[in-house]
């Protein structure tokens, strides 16, 4: 029996267990747990075997839960929740110290946000409690856009995954924090940075550090098909390197004049950046099916969420 199921009525009897289950959001699948239950969060880090030093996004059902969960609010975080919110921006704020420090990985400040899904704001609404949750793959592996997705990744030790369609965003959370007054980008994500910029002004980044990670969606290797996988500008070049091979192409908008016979996915016909981070995890778990010697990405052009995806294809190659 398949364990993907529409009914919140289950999920919250096993989420007031303290049993976890996996929960759609915009962006991505995550693997969700009562952010207050040390028995529910431990399962979490199981299950998705993530080291412990990684802590879990918190989700809220409303703008006001905020406060319950972070203190000592920058002016400009509200600026952002007011404008961001529901959505996919992740704010890292000092924790209240109701927050389980299993959640936060000890440290003194917690990341939430308050996802824009029907679905999953249901689910909040009938829970007294916000969930902690990451993305619903296991550690190193591509995240989930669409239930069967995370059915397929966890066989066994996952009860249910909470139907919700295809993810809308497609990538994860835009992921700030605040320094002194400044607004730091810890992870590239579907809210576009040109547009938090069009808020708090000029922010600064702490994206990649592989020893002791701010954030570690920074961990170099992340998001990483098992197939060998190639970015480039040019994939005319590439192909004609690899010759021969079983090749899988993920390609921008299909404009390249490419004559091959590779199996190739167009991720926005329409040159759209937002319609190609939706479809890019999507094509990434397929084409990884393919039994391909190679898998070839274009590049991005690298304005608004097309950095987020450079960014997500430039860890798959590592
Ligand atoms: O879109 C998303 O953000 C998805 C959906 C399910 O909400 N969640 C997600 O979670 O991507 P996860 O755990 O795969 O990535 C969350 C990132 C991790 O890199 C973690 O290190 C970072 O957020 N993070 C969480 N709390 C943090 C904190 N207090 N300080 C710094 N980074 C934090
Ligand atoms: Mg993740």
């Amino acid at each position: 029996m398949s364990i993907i199921s529409s009914n919140i009525k289950k999920a919250v009897g096993l989420l007031n267990q303290d049993k976890i289950i996996a929960i759609p959001t915009e962006t991505v699948y995550g693997l969700a747990g009562n952010a207050f239950s040390e028995t529910a969060i431990k399962s979490i880090f199981l299950l998705k075997q993530r080291p412990f030093f990684n802590p879990l996004i918190i989700h809220i059902k409303s703008k006001e839960y905020l406060h319950q969960v972070a203190k000592d609010i920058p002016e400009n975080a509200l600026k952002l929740a007011a404008v961001f919110w529901p959505g996919p921006l992740t704010m890292v704020l000092n924790k209240q110290a109701n927050i389980p420090d299993l959640v936060t990985a000890g440290k003194p400040t917690v990341g939430v946000r308050m996802p824009d899904h029907p679905v999953a704001l249901e689910l909040l609404e009938s829970l007294n409690y916000p969930l902690a949750a990451p993305s619903a793959n296991p550690f190193g592996c591509i995240s989930p856009t669409k239930s069967i997705h995370v059915a397929d990744y966890f066989k066994s030790g996952l009860e249910m995954v909470l139907e919700g369609g295809s993810c809308s965003r497609g990538i994860e959370s835009t992921i700030v924090g605040f320094k002194d007054n400044k607004t730091i980008i810890y992870r590239f994500g579907s809210i576009a940075v040109e547009e938090i910029e069009a808020i708090v002004g000029e922010v600064f980044y702490i994206t990649k550090d592989d020893t002791a990670p701010e954030a570690p969606g920074m961990l170099t290797k992340h998001y990483a098909p098992k197939t060998k996988t190639f970015l480039t500008e040019n994939v005319s070049q590439l192909l004609t390197e690899n010759q021969g091979k079983k090749i899988g192409l993920i390609l921008f908008d299909g404009k390249l004049d490419l004559k091959n016979t590779s199996e190739k996915i167009i991720l926005s016909k329409n040159s759209n950046l937002l319609e190609a981070a939706s479809n890019l995890y999507e094509a990434m778990h397929y084409l990884d099916k393919k039994n391909l010697d190679i898998i070839i990405a274009e590049k991005m052009p690298d304005v608004g969420v097309g950095k987020s995806i450079n960014d997500r294809l430039e860890r798959a190659t590592k």
